[in-house]
């Protein structure tokens, strides 16, 4: 029997000092080979509105679709923890409306969500939504949420007086109950400090080597989103020039009269084939 990632399982990696993965994952076949290859985390981030559903932004993504996609990723892992995006202010305008959208994404299959920001609403939304048996992954740091109010893909925490406000938010949030915190575009120095002093783990997206664990998202690990490359993502493959060169030689194959071939194709029984020679040389 496979065991289960769960939050102990995490916790138990930050005590003993274990580094963990944490890839994205959208579609059903993906989640299932990144669960075979070991990744702790399998995480449906809301950057899937850009890489899988080509919008501009991660705040034109909604709940419904989020969970169409939690659903897909859910049906494919068997040990990793599935944790859902909570998107765009489907938790940020009132308490109720926040918990139901948060156990929405339980119902569909995931196993804990992940939730951008620290303010009071937000803390409140993170309590009860562990009160009611939701564990969640908290985001600070650059949270692209705030993207319009932050002003840019800004490099967060880059003086003392910073990295000290980011960890008051990420004890805070370890008050309200998170599992871990995801620390992104922070100096590696600072994340290093904040991951210190903080009892649960930290998981760097743009945060350095000194954190628990790692994210990245998997379109750019695979190489298969070639739009832009953030500089903390490294490409472990070359997924969109596969695809390229698959769909040119189909298409070539195609033209030419080279697929199907004979293997790939169904025949008709002898006795059908005559009668329906037969039947060709009537007509004909
Ligand atoms: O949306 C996302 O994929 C994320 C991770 C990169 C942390 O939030």
């Amino acid at each position: 029997m496979i065991k289960k990632v769960s939050v102990n399982t995490i916790q138990k990696y930050k005590d003993t000092n274990e580094r963990f993965s944490v890839l994205t994952a959208y579609d059903y076949s993906t989640a299932k080979y990144l669960d075979e290859a070991g990744i702790d985390i399998i995480l449906i981030g809301d950057s899937l509105a850009m890489v899988a559903l080509g919008y501009e932004t991660t705040n034109q993504v909604g709940v419904e679709e989020m969970t169409i996609f939690t659903k897909a990723v859910a049906k494919g892992v068997k040990r990793a923890m599935v944790v859902t995006d909570m998107p765009f202010m489907s938790y940020n305008i009132e308490l109720s409306s926040a918990l139901t959208n948060v156990c929405n994404m339980l119902k569909n299959g995931a196993n804990a969500v992940k939730i951008e920001g620290c303010n009071d609403h937000i803390l409140n939304v993170i309590k009860r939504s562990v009160e009611c048996g939701v564990p969640v992954m908290g985001h600070i740091g650059f949270t692209p949420q705030f993207l319009n109010t932050i002003g840019g893909y800004n490099i967060q925490g880059k003086s003392f007086d910073a990295t000290l406000a980011i960890l008051e938010q990420a004890k805070k949030l370890e008050e309200a109950g998170v599992f871990s915190i995801v620390l992104e575009m922070v100096p590696e120095e600072s994340a290093q400090f904040i991951t210190e002093n903080l009892r649960v783990p930290t998981i760097s997206c743009g945060a350095g080597r000194y954190c628990s664990a790692q994210v990245m998202v998997s379109d750019d690990m695979l190489g298969k989103f070639s739009e832009f490359k953030p500089k903390f993502a490294r490409r472990y493959g070359d997924v969109k020039s596969l695809i390229l060169e698959c769909a040119k030689q189909y298409d070539y194959d195609v033209k030419h009269g080279a697929f199907p071939s004979d293997d790939e194709v169904f025949k008709l029984s002898e006795d059908e084939l005559k009668q329906l020679n037969i039947h060709r040389g009537v007509k004909c």
